[in-house]
């Protein structure tokens, strides 16, 4: 598909309308539309084929509303036999209309051996400006972009994408934006001594990679970034296996990591003035004679042992010792983690918003605003001395899990904050994208499977940064 702006509807087969009730009282076609039903409920549409015409329901022109119904619309648009269609834009709803578009006209259809067929192949964005609105246009096709590039990785079948496969992925992302890339192997990971991130992926027929791409602006950097992803390519829960319900769906256990990678990709091509780390750790948790148990005590990277009790609550494992090697590596000003972490965080704030945690107010009111701004839906999930104390292990510096049901969000955070190194607790922050990185309905702009939760909200989070 096509994404242009241009001044005028030339060649255009439909033109999209959106519509409020109010404005809907002053439309010409008002009594047709009328007979056909159509009250410009919010997320409603309605044709006039005869008249080349698609209207779409909108209760206000909140980029929130108007990013909803362009993914509704794309979708009719894409069923019906139209070739090029238009939709009307400015400076206020560009990039809602962009996101709405490309998101909700995503479509994974690598496995389908036929897959779906479409006319449609132009979109014009008609403006009044082109110059004034070019820049926003490819910004916004930047990152939604970045965010398919993402969504196409979690979708990606535990087959083809293992830890072996990501590693291959990310250099050859690295290759085309530019991006310095050093991937680290087993014989590596136990030269670091990263034992907790190695027992994980013990019973895996892949090797564990930890993988770290850099970006580095032309001009000086005026912050530099660490961003950590957990890459579970799939997480059978180990010899503490899964309920076969809930194993499926697991290969999106590494929607953190590719994140980063989508969000690495975005800032590249953004060319934005900051330095950006990108630290992926890809395992797979398996479960076979070489499986690691509960009851093993782990030495971690940091030194820290850590008494394992439930193999399922593996993600920390891997974290734990990519937070530490990425700490040794670079200063960073500012430290994120993305990681589908824990149901808990689903059960806490319902399966659209992902948790955010760590120790400065400051920092999540940054992400606040660019959650307001990006769209995604974030939830701050409060730390206590409390809950911290639940992690005390009898046998081991830390237990991998909690000693009460309650709060398993903040209590998995809790046990990172263990391997966040003093001088960094303000700078770090942690995402809990285990409910909005992947979907089996459609919600917003998001169709089933990966979402690319994360992607738009860092994008405006860097870009706003300086
Ligand atoms: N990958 C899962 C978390 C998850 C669950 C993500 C559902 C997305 C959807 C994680 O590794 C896990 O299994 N966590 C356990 C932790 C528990 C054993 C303390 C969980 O959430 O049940
Ligand atoms: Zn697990
Ligand atoms: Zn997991």
């Amino acid at each position: 598909m096509n994404i242009k702006l241009t001044q005028n509807k030339n060649g255009s087969d439909v033109s999209v309308d959106l519509i409020t009730k109010d404005k809907l009282k002053t439309i010409k076609d008002k009594k047709i539309l009328d007979l056909a039903g159509f009250t410009a409920e919010q997320d409603t549409i309605c044709f006039l084929h005869e008249k080349g015409y698609l209207a779409c329901g909108v209760d206000d022109e909140s980029s929130d509303n108007t990013r909803s119904v362009c993914s509704i619309a794309i979708k009719a648009l894409k069923s019906a036999k139209y070739k090029t269609a238009s939709f009307d834009v400015d400076d206020q709803n560009i990039k809602a209309v962009v996101e709405g578009i490309i998101l909700g006209g995503y479509e994974y259809n690598t496995y389908k051996s036929e897959p779906k067929k479409t006319t449609l192949k132009n979109i014009n964005l008609v403006c009044k400006d082109i110059k004034k609105l070019q820049n926003a246009f490819e910004e916004a096709v930047i990152v939604a972009e970045a965010t398919c590039f993402t969504r196409d990785i979690v979708n990606t079948i535990p087959e083809d994408i293992h830890p072996e496969t990501l590693a291959k992925l990310s250099s050859e992302l690295a290759k085309e934006n530019n991006l310095e890339c050093n991937i680290l192997g087993e014989k590596a990971l136990k030269k670091e001594k990263c034992g907790a991130m190695l027992a994980v992926g013990r019973a895996s027929r892949h090797e564990s990679q930890l993988i770290h791409l850099t970006y580095k602006p032309k001009k000086k950097a005026k912050k530099v970034i660490t961003l950590v992803g957990k890459g579970l390519t799939y997480d059978s829960g180990g010899l503490s296996l899964k309920p076969s319900t809930s194993m499926v769906t697991m290969k999106m256990d590494k929607a953190g990591a590719c994140a980063v990678l989508g969000i690495i990709k975005a800032v590249s091509e953004l060319k934005l003035d900051i330095e950006v780390h990108a630290f992926v750790g890809a395992v797979e948790n398996m479960i076979g004679g070489d499986a690691y148990k509960p009851d093993d005590v782990l030495v971690t990277r940091s030194g820290k042992t850590v008494e394992v009790r439930n193999t399922d609550a593996e993600g920390r494992l891997v974290l734990c010792d990519v937070l530490d090697y990425a700490q040794d590596k670079v200063k960073a000003d500012y430290i994120f983690d993305f990681a589908t972490l824990t149901g808990a965080c689903m059960v806490a704030l319902g399966q659209y918003t992902t948790g955010v945690m760590g120790h400065s107010n400051t920092l999540k009111h940054y992400v606040f605003d660019a959650a307001n701004n990006s769209g995604e839906l974030v939830g701050s999930l409060p730390f206590n001395r409390h809950l911290k104390k639940l992690l005390k292990s009898d046998i081991a510096d830390i237990s991998n899990v909690a000693s009460k049901p309650f709060g398993g969000a903040i209590t998995a955070g809790l046990y990172l904050d263990n391997f966040i190194r003093e001088e960094n607790k303000g700078k770090w922050l942690h995402f809990d994208i285990a409910g909005s990185a992947y979907t089996e309905s459609p919600w917003d702009c998001n169709v089933y499977g990966g979402t690319g939760a994360g992607v738009r909200l860092m994008s405006s989070f860097l870009k706003n940064l300086l």
